[in-house]
């Protein structure tokens, strides 16, 4: 058997994280052939319960799993690590502006990111998921000087997740049968859900963009809203559905994306689409041999370069914004 491959989980006693720990330790993130070491990293009010998590873990007798740590120390929780899930955050409190809201965060993702500098693996991978998802990811590179950028990637797996659904639900096609959708700008409502290069059965998606009303009253809205209709549902944030996310994340980050089709990831921008250089910035995405690659050469339509630029504005905004606070 091959050696285990080191994964930690910030916040691994939350939501998230109880739904993400026992998928990673049975194979699903990996593959069936790797073996796993959890490094769990928590707050010290919340490693009790991690405990908790790392108990239950063990019960399940995951074939895979090589092992358990659970820590409140960010240098040792990310010694040697392969895999960095950064799913811990700060959340919006209220009356919190978004300027407090940065800087709690900065306050987070700053040490994370030097912390992974400093003892993760060389060829480490941080899928950054704790809102703000992109500007978390920008932070913590930021402070990560001796790691590829490129190393640093933001979630919105969950956004094109929804996205692929919301399409099969309305042309009434299996969600396999739906490919090469994109999500364009910040995990965030600016976010754009493109169908404009969509396949939907072999075909291009033309009903479906011919359809201007519902593209943009219907679809577009519910992809970006889905988060807030979840909480109303159920009273509750999507838990499940994000951590299945991050899971579809690293294993096409890692084993590769299917011939003929792509996904959608931040990913540090290197200028493509027009978007500034170093934004962390959803586009469509191919992988191959562990790297992400930006699908180049689609044309861009009106409707769709004017909901690109407004997401990539804000963006920016956020990028002033934790500049401004010294914070990258
Ligand atoms: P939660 O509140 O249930 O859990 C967060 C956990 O993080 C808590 O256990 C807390 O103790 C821990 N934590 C806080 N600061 C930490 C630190 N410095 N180091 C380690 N752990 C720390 O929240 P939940 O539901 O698990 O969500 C986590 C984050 O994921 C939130 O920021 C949420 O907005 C975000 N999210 C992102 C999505 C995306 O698509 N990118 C989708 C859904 C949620």
């Amino acid at each position: 058997m091959t050696a285990p491959v080191n994964v930690t989980v910030t916040g691994a006693a939350g939501q998230i994280g109880y739904a993400l720990l026992f998928r990673i330790a049975s194979g699903a993130m990996l593959g069936p052939d790797t073996p796993v070491r959890l490094k769990l990293l928590e707050i010290p009010q919340a490693v009790k319960a991690a405990e908790g998590t790392a108990m239950e873990l063990d019960d399940c007798a995951f074939p895979l799993l090589a092992g358990i740590d659970v820590d409140d120390d960010a240098a040792r929780a990310f010694d040697g690590t392969n895999v960095a899930l950064l799913v811990g955050a700060r959340p919006r409190g209220p009356g919190m502006e978004r300027g407090d809201l940065l800087e709690a965060n900065g306050g987070i993702f700053g040490p994370q990111g030097r912390a992974i500098n400093d003892h993760a693996a060389d060829d480490v991978r941080v899928l950054v998921v704790g809102n703000p998802a992109n500007t978390n990811a920008l932070i913590a590179a930021a402070h990560a000087p001796d790691v590829p950028a490129a190393r640093f990637t933001a979630m919105t797996r969950l956004d094109h997740n929804r996205a692929l659904s919301q399409v099969a639900h309305k042309a009434g096609v299996p969600v396999a049968q739906v490919r090469r959708l994109a999500i364009w700008g910040n995990h965030s409502a600016t976010q754009y859900p493109d169908l404009f290069h969509a396949e939907v059965a072999g075909a291009p998606a033309d009903a479906l963009t011919a359809d201007t009303a519902w593209l943009t009253q219907e679809f577009v809205p519910t992809v970006a809203k889905r988060g807030a209709a979840i909480i109303d549902a159920r009273g509750a944030s999507s838990a499940a559905s994000a951590a299945n996310a991050a899971i579809d994340h690293v294993h096409d980050w890692v084993l590769g994306t299917p011939e003929g089709d792509w996904t959608s990831a931040g990913v540090v921008s290197r200028g493509e689409y027009g978007v500034p250089e170093g934004l962390v910035c959803s586009f469509p995405v191919t992988s191959s041999d562990g790297e992400w690659h930006v699908v180049e050469g689609l044309e861009i339509d009106d409707l769709s370069r004017g909901l690109i630029d407004a997401s990539v504005a804000e963006l920016e905004a956020e990028r002033t914004a934790v500049r401004e606070l010294g914070l990258v």
